[in-house]
Parts: structure tokens; C-alpha cells; sequence
């Protein structure tokens, strides 16, 4: 164990800082929009399933295989496998941050932009009957310079945090930020409950109907476990790697998962019930928040405030989300290659950024994938994470857990710093074999759906 390896200040600290990782886009912006796309509450229901059988376990891995070896995800693997090939599932991961921050901080300059529009009153001007706010949404991601300008501020503010280091970047902000999140979504969640006709958006949300259940949703819900929590690409390897032994990790999984899970759903009662309240679409996809809630904000009373609130929010969510990936890639070049902290993290940032330069200006007219079809550069980006390389990463965690580090050094690894009665090692075992199942089953499926 490296004895000037910086370590979070407090457990809390650390729950928050996990939590604000887990908690992003992700929560408030892909999961009201697939559920509103693929059966509402039954979509929720199977998402809920897989968070508790998948995502469970492999947190649990995750956490234990960073804080025995008190390592970047490279480094763990090879640690814990006497240098053997396992690496590759940590290069995949550190492969897997570059993908993923490059669109999502995309995204996230999104949510600034909106944060400036709601500030500036733009929303004031947009009405459903003439489409206003879709125009305003696609000119702007579709622009060859603005979308780049917020998402190079928005890369910029990742790197400023991550320079700061663990204790005085990563957790000082997300003990600020989190609660603060909290706080903005239940005032939005009593915005939009005690609007007329939400009952509609409750009972969407809520009361399953299976048969609004497609195949694509099952597969599209398992999927995003993975991404919801941070999981499959070693940033809750990372984040554990910071721990000391003396912090329960049952207990700090359980609380990541369900502060997470409880974020999701808030998020879908506030966006539900408005979306329902006045009549609009839940099944608009990807812009549901972009498009459709800066149309409802004008209408409602107090809605200046409360879409500063929404989208300021969102930024908060998208930026904790963001600098947990780029403390990946940060790790790595500090723990393995010895690089300086602000070398790393600006010059990863920095590459990061110019990849995501073309995944904005794959929206408009400049698509490097133009040549081989429909596909953006930017889709591709996300496809390829969410459904392979995270689920793909979970896999071979799972495996690694079960078949080379070995469940009894996982479980003594899991016991350290734990108050509570032992687990039963096969219990543990038949979670694992589950969880990797599961997702074998999903690759698998998907696999099958392109080659036939
Ligand atoms: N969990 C984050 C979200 O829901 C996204 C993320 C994925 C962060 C993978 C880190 C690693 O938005």
C-alpha cells in the first residue's frame, strides 16, 4: 500500500463523491427519456431489477479490487493477477473513459447552454404549437462552433476540479454539489406534483403496463445499469483505490445505489408529471428535457425559475459524472507511467476535448462517419459504450472476481472495515454467477440481433 496515496477525508466524503459519479446524465437525462420510450414503469421496474442483481455485485467488485490494491484500474489487475493478461480489462476501461467523456461532455456543455438560456428568459419565447424550442435545440447542437464553445468550457471546468487532487477537488465539490442537487430536484418534484393532471405522470411512471414492454427495452434497461452506476470501465476501481480499510463497502455500495436509483426516479416524477400536467409527449426521446421542458417552463407558474433550477441542476449532475471519468485516465498516467497530476489531467483533458469536438460536429454537417451511413460519430460514441465496452468490462470483472483473484480473498477484502454479520460465501457466489449471466445474456442477444 502506497503511503503518500491521497485518500478521501471521510467515508461520507466518499459516498458522495461515488454517489456524485453515479449520479449524471444518465439519471436525468437517459432514463426519463427511454422510459418514456419503452413502456414507462415496466421499463422502470426491469431497470430496478438489474441495478439489484447486476449492478450490486460488480459495485462491490469494483470497490474491493481498488481498495485491496489501492491502484488505477490497470494496475489492480495486474496486481491482483501477478501481472498476467488481465490488464487489458483496465486498458479497456481507460479505452471506455476516452469514448464516454468525449460525447457526454458534449452533452454537458448542453446543459450550460440551456443554463444560460433559462437565465437569459429565452424559454419565454418558445410555444409547442410551432415547434420553437425543437428549432432552438437542433440549429444549436447542429452549429459548427457554439455547442463546441460550452463543451470546451465545460472540459475546462472537469480539468480545473481534477487538478485539485482527490480530497481537495474530487470530494470538497461533490460535497457541495450533491446536496445542492438534491435539494433543486425536490423542489422541482413538488413543482411538478402538485401541478393539475399529474396523477397521469405518476401512474405512467409507476403503475406497470407490461405489455408497453419491447424486447429492446429489456435490453436497453440492463444496459444502463451499467452506465448509471459507473460501472464496467474501472471508475469505481479508482474511487475505491482512495478508501482506507476501515469503510464498509456494503454499506457504501448500498448507499451509491440507492441515492442513485432514488435521483432516477425523482427525476421522472419531476419530468412525468409535468410532461403529463400539459399534454405533452413522453415518447419525444433524447430531447424529452431539451425540447419538451423548456416548452413547459413558460407555462407553469414560477417556471423562470424553476428552468434556471432544472438545467443548473443538470450541469451539476453532468460535471461530478464527468471528472470520475477523467480521474480514470488521471490515475492511470500518475500511478503507472509517474506523470505529474496536472500533467495528466491537462493533456488527457485536452485530447478528450478535441475528440469531442468531432462528436458535436458530427450533429451538423461534418460527420467523420459520414462515408459508412446514418450513424454520427457522436451515436456511435454512446452505442459503443453503453451496450459493449461497459457491459463487456462488467463481464470480465465478474469473471475475474470468480475465477482468478478468487471469492475468498474478494470476501476478506469485503469484510475489512464491516460491522455486519459475515455473508454467506455461496450467497455471494450465486450473486455473481447471476450477475454474470445476465450480462452474457445481453451481449449475446445483441451480438445475435446485428449478425442476423
Ligand atoms: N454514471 C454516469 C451517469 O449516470 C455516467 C458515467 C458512466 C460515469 C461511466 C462514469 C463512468 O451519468
Amino acid at each position: 500500500m502506497t503511503e503518500n496515496r491521497e485518500h478521501w477525508g471521510s467515508r461520507f466524503g466518499f459516498i458522495l463523491a461515488a454517489a456524485g459519479s453515479a449520479i449524471g446524465l444518465g439519471n436525468i437525462w437517459k432514463f426519463p427519456h427511454m422510459a418514456g420510450q419503452h413502456g414507462g414503469a415496466a421499463f422502470t421496474l426491469v431497470y430496478l431489477i438489474c441495478i439489484i442483481v447486476v449492478g450490486l455485485p460488480i459495485l462491490l467488485a469494483e470497490f474491493a479490487i481498488g481498495r485491496r490494491t489501492q491502484l488505477n484500474p490497470v494496475g489492480a489487475f495486474k496486481a491482483l493477477s501477478g501481472n498476467s493478461q488481465w490488464k487489458w480489462v483496465g486498458l479497456l476501461g481507460l479505452g471506455a473513459a476516452f469514448v464516454i467523456l468525449s460525447f457526454y461532455s458534449v452533452v454537458g456543455g448542453w446543459t450550460l447552454k440551456y443554463t444560460y438560456l433559462a437565465l437569459t428568459g429565452a424559454f419565454s419565447t418558445f410555444s409547442s404549437e410551432n415547434n420553437v424550442a425543437a428549432q432552438v435545440f437542433n440549429n444549436f447542437i447542429s452549429d459548427p462552433i457554439q455547442p463546441i464553445f460550452w463543451h470546451v468550457l465545460f472540459m475546462g471546468l472537469c480539468i480545473l476540479i481534477i487538478n485539485k487532487g482527490v480530497k481537495g477537488g474530487i470530494e470538497r465539490w461533490s460535497k457541495i454539489l450533491m446536496p445542492l442537487l438534491l435539494v433543486l430536484l425536490l423542489v422541482l418534484v413538488v413543482r411538478g406534483v402538485t401541478l393539475e393532471g399529474a396523477g397521469e405522470g405518476l401512474r405512467f411512471l409507476f403503475a406497470p403496463k407490461w405489455g408497453d414492454l419491447d424486447a429492446e427495452g429489456v435490453i436497453l434497461a440492463l444496459g444502463h445499469s451499467f452506465f448509471t452506476i459507473s460501472l464496467g470501465m474501472g471508475t469505481m476501481i479508482t474511487y475505491g483505490s482512495y478508501l482506507r480499510r476501515d469503510t464498509d463497502l456494503l454499506r457504501a455500495a448500498l448507499s451509491v445505489i440507492v441515492l442513485d436509483t432514488v435521483i432516477a426516479l425523482l427525476a421522472g416524477v419531476a419530468i412525468f408529471t409535468a410532461v403529463f400536467a400539459l399534454g405533452q409527449d413522453p415518447a419525444e426521446g433524447p430531447g424529452l428535457i431539451f425540447v419538451v421542458l423548456p416548452t413547459l417552463f413558460p407555462l407553469m407558474p414560477g417556471g423562470a425559475v424553476f428552468g434556471v433550477l432544472f438545467f443548473f441542476l443538470l450541469f451539476v449532475a453532468a460535471l461530478t459524472s464527468a471528472i470520475s471519468i477523467l480521474e480514470v485516465v488521471t490515475a492511470y498516467f500518475i500511478d503507472e507511467k509517474g506523470w505529474s497530476r496536472s500533467r495528466a489531467t491537462v493533456t488527457f483533458g485536452t485530447i478528450i476535448a478535441a475528440v469531442g469536438v468531432f462528436a458535436s460536429l458530427s450533429l451538423g454537417d461534418f460527420n467523420v462517419l459520414a462515408p459508412l451511413g446514418d450513424l454520427t460519430f457522436f451515436d456511435m460514441l454512446d452505442g459503443l459504450s453503453s451496450k459493449y465496452l461497459l457491459p463487456i468490462g462488467g463481464l470480465l470483472t465478474a469473471i475475474f472476481v470468480m475465477k482468478r483473484w478468487g471469492l475468498t480473498n474478494f470476501m476478506e477484502e469485503l469484510q475489512a472495515g464491516s460491522a455486519w454479520f459475515k455473508l454467506p460465501q455461496r450467497l455471494v457466489w450465486g450473486f455473481f454467477l447471476v450477475a454474470g449471466l445476465v450480462v452474457a445474456y445481453i451481449l449475446f442477444d445483441e451480438v445475435l440481433g446485428i449478425l442476423v
